[in-house]
């Protein structure tokens, strides 16, 4: 049984996961725009990642017993100066996401919440994982500043790229 609080924070990263997948899908939909083809690809995947990251979330309030409630959504940006200004975002909302884990982390903590708390470790591993991706792809971006040739191989690069479609429930 969750406490009114974690359920209410549970809620809460419900919705900031489903912005993280609409925010890939619109960004996926500017590089496509802009002939980055390959980085529409791999954020048009990652979105469906953020949308696991969702259910994972849905799923565990809703074997507590409790409700999972679906939040009205806030509209992404859609507009971009470039490919790095894209991935630069990226890499600043996903440190904002592990910001909110970890506030839920201390919450859950503070509450003596440990379920909660252990089902919490798969998203702080996950969001080392997507800060390290996300600053690479940034840094390597930057390495070839305004090279078209440079932002095509990187392209390139982006559309091999594989990105585990999480799904888990
Ligand atoms: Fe679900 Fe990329 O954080």
């Amino acid at each position: 049984m969750l406490s009114a609080l974690i359920f209410d924070k549970l809620n809460q990263q419900i919705e900031i996961e489903f912005y993280s997948a609409n925010l890939y899908l619109q960004m996926a939909s500017w590089c496509d725009a802009n002939n980055f083809s390959g980085s529409a690809k791999f954020l048009l995947e990652h979105a469906d990642e953020e949308m696991g990251h969702m259910r994972r979330i849905f799923t565990y309030i809703n074997d507590t017993g409790s409700q999972a409630i679906i939040p009205a959504l806030q509209q992404p940006p859609h507009q971009y100066e470039s490919l790095l200004g894209v991935f630069e975002e990226i890499y600043k909302h996903e440190c904002y996401v592990t910001s909110t884990i970890n506030e839920l982390v201390a919450v859950t903590t503070n509450a003596n919440d440990y379920s909660t708390l252990n089902f919490l470790q798969w998203y702080v591993a996950e969001q080392h994982e997507e800060e390290r991706l996300f600053m690479g792809i940034r840094d390597r971006i930057k390495m070839v500043s305004d090279s078209a040739t440079g932002l095509l191989i990187i392209d390139n690069e982006l559309e091999t790229k594989s990105v585990a479609v999480d799904t888990a429930e």
